[in-house]
């Protein structure tokens, strides 16, 4: 099974996801509380700035502008690790 690192130094936390799972619910099973309400990609709670590594989405339009993902900005609730590398991620 494919399982990936995640790196939140705004929360001092490290944790893993495996494949079909999303960031917020692999942190949730860490034990690492990140923001979150209608957990299907719409209020933007849980948004979340990816510095490094790569992330793709179980929907078609989560509620981001091609702008925002551009400047690196996911939804861990609806958002799930991809590629080869490490994740980082940032609170702001
Ligand atoms: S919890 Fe609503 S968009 Fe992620």
């Amino acid at each position: 099974m494919t399982e990936w690192h995640i790196r939140c130094p705004d929360l001092e936390a490290e944790w893993a996801a495996v494949e079909g799972e999303s960031l917020l619910e692999s942190a949730e099973r860490a034990g690492i509380e990140l923001l979150s309400s209608c957990r299907n990609g719409t209020c933007r709670t849980c948004m979340c700035r990816l510095m490094a590594g790569e992330v793709r989405y179980r929907i078609e339009w989560p509620g981001l502008s091609r702008e925002e993902k551009t400047e690196g900005w996911v939804l861990p609730c609806v958002a799930e690790a991809a590629g080869e590398a490490p994740l980082l991620l940032a609170l702001y």
